[in-house]
């Protein structure tokens, strides 16, 4: 293998670290910072990832709470407890897990949230505010965890060739809006690509930086890259494997051994974007708490 591992776990904890520092020095000023993380339905999926939140909130000393509802419960219920959250002072972030049972507006509930508590940032308020390049939203986690694995292993992004795949609302398209601002850990020239996009390959072996948002196991191989290139691998995908005590294992939309070979740094899959999600959901959250303390003290200075 030639490339460098770009290492999700080590970069993570080192994000959480500096997040349960924050909380430390909000907790010193009077402040929890809390995430409420809405559950409807038993999704098994949903039901791992919402216990991770939880468990990783308490871990950094912020308050994580989860609150279950049943899969039948009645959009209206769903919205009146949106409401309470939004005017709840000790709640700093609130995320209702996705997907929502079938009989919900899952649009609808996001734009209930107010934006302030929004640290999904999936709330058009923010999307916005994440195209225009504000600095006062927030960035969906996925993506942000994305340009912090960049960042943080010293990555080129200004001036590079990124190439995306993918044009989901929660990684591709936010991913592109992020790289091609006008800031540090961005400036790329950006290229969205997706099921119509014609020869993908040739797209990609002009890419100085790939992220596979696509959901197709190992889709992408080492013979579609550019030597040289950096691969962030954002898919989760389960392929069956009869040698896995499981019966399955989990592969990214890339297909690992050969990519390696060709790239200069890759991300594995576990391992790489999947532990970001969370740390910058934390630290969306700490940010959420910082501001709302600001505020609250503006508003005593006044
Ligand atoms: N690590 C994490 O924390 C994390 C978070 C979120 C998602 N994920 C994973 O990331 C992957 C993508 O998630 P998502 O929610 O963005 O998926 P999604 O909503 O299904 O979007 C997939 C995108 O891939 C495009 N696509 C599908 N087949 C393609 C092909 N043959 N060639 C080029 N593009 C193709 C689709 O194009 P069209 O728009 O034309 O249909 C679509 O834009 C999934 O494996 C998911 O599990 C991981």
């Amino acid at each position: 293998m030639r490339a460098e591992l770009i290492d999700g776990k080590a970069i993570a904890k080192s994000i959480r670290e500096e997040v349960a520092r924050d909380v430390r020095g909000l907790v010193e000023r009077g402040v929890t910072p809390g995430l409420t993380v809405v559950l409807v339905g038993d999704d098994p999926a949903s039901q791992i990832y919402v216990r991770s939140k939880e468990r990783a909130c308490i871990e950094a000393g912020m308050n994580g709470r989860t609150i279950r509802l049943p899969a039948d419960t009645p959009q209206a219920e769903l919205m009146d407890l949106v409401d309470q959250l939004n005017a709840d002072p000790t709640v700093h972030g609130i995320l209702v897990q996705s997907p929502l049972p079938k009989h919900m507006n899952e649009e609808a509930v996001v734009y209930r949230i107010d934006p302030a508590k929004d640290v999904d940032g999936f709330h058009p308020v923010n999307v916005g505010k994440l195209l225009i390049g504000a600095r006062d939203g927030f960035a969906p986690c996925t993506p942000a965890g994305v340009q912090e694995l960049l960042v943080r292993s010293g990555v080129q992004t200004s001036g590079a060739e990124c190439v995306i795949v993918g044009r989901s609302n929660i990684v591709g398209k936010p991913m592109a809006a992020i790289m091609m601002q006008q800031a540090d850990g961005a400036n790329a020239t950006v290229t969205i690509c997706h099921s119509r996009t014609k020869d993908l390959a040739a797209h990609l072996r002009r890419a100085d930086i790939v992220v596979a948002a696509i959901g197709r196991a190992e889709m992408i191989t080492g013979d579609m890259l550019k030597p040289g290139v950096v691969v962030i691998d954002v898919g989760i995908n389960r392929v069956e494997d009869a040698s896995d005590p499981r019966g399955y294992r989990v592969v990214g939309d890339v297909h690992f051994d050969s990519a390696a070979e060709v790239a200069s740094r890759i991300t594995p899959v576990p391992g790489g974007v999947g532990p970001m999600t969370i740390a910058l959901l934390l630290r969306n959250t700490v940010r959420a708490a910082e501001r709302s303390l600001r505020a609250a003290e503006r508003s005593l200075g006044a």
